[in-house]
């Protein structure tokens, strides 16, 4: 592999071919970014759930859904009263997740979607949980699409983000070949708390992991 062949991710250098797959991934190299994805970010995943509770009724939307391993963790913890749903715009993420989750689709308390979360094909006030780990980076219109999140969650529902990037002002030298590769958006605390502020939700609370630069935040929709 040439130097042009590759990418710093600000972890490590790696494949660009690989990596635009995180975006939306397909193919072959979709199906090989997503297994390790389901592997790469569950250390962070783990963090990240520990700041939000679930019931085993929960109704919980899994939003870039990726190869399913986040589905899995929640439809472990529900009961056959609750309802885990994945939705990814990616064809092969939708069929990665669905892989992974078969025995709880049988069972009836998982179903795995393929859509955008700009257009989502759920009822006003669906949801108590929405989820979304690694990938409002992509989305394509933040204040429009946290609407849409607003609007198929219950009033008090909870909302939470993971990203294994927070911006930091000075310190996002190392994410320049990715930001560009990836065309992604490295939100900082303040523009998560004024963005979900704005579109409805209100007890804001964030959490940062300065070892290695993971942020996750929750807030309830009004
Ligand atoms: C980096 S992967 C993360 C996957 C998984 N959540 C995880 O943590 O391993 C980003 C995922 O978000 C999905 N995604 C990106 N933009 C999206 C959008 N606008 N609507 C739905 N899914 C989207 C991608 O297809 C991809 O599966």
């Amino acid at each position: 592999m040439s130097e042009d062949d590759k990418v710093n991710t600000g972890h490590n250098v790696e494949s660009k071919d690989l990596i635009r797959n995180a975006r939306k991934p397909v193919g072959e190299l979709g199906h090989q970014i997503l297994d390790r994805m389901n592997t790469s970010h569950e250390t962070m995943a783990q963090w990240g759930v520990s700041h939000f509770e679930i019931e085993s009724d929960s109704k919980i939307l899994d939003i870039g859904c990726g190869g399913g391993r986040n589905i899995e963790r929640f439809a472990e913890q529900i009961s056959k009263n609750g309802r885990v749903v994945g939705i990814d715009y990616s064809e092969v993420s939708v069929e990665k997740s669905t892989e992974l989750n078969r025995k709880f689709i049988d069972e009836g308390i998982v179903n795995v979607l393929q859509g955008s979360v700009s257009d989502m094909p759920f009822y006003d006030e669906t949801f108590d949980i929405v989820t979304g780990f690694e990938t409002i980076y992509f989305w394509p219109d933040f204040i429009n699409d946290l609407k849409e999140v607003n609007r198929v969650l219950k009033k008090d529902g909870l909302v939470f983000f993971c990203n294994e990037a927070v911006y930091r002002e000075g310190k996002m030298d190392k994410y320049e070949d990715l930001i560009e590769l990836l065309d992604m958006k490295i939100y900082s605390e303040d523009v998560l708390k004024e963005s979900l502020e704005k579109t409805g939700f209100k007890d804001f609370k964030s959490f940062i992991n300065d070892e290695n630069d993971w942020i996750c935040v929750t807030a309830r929709k009004i």
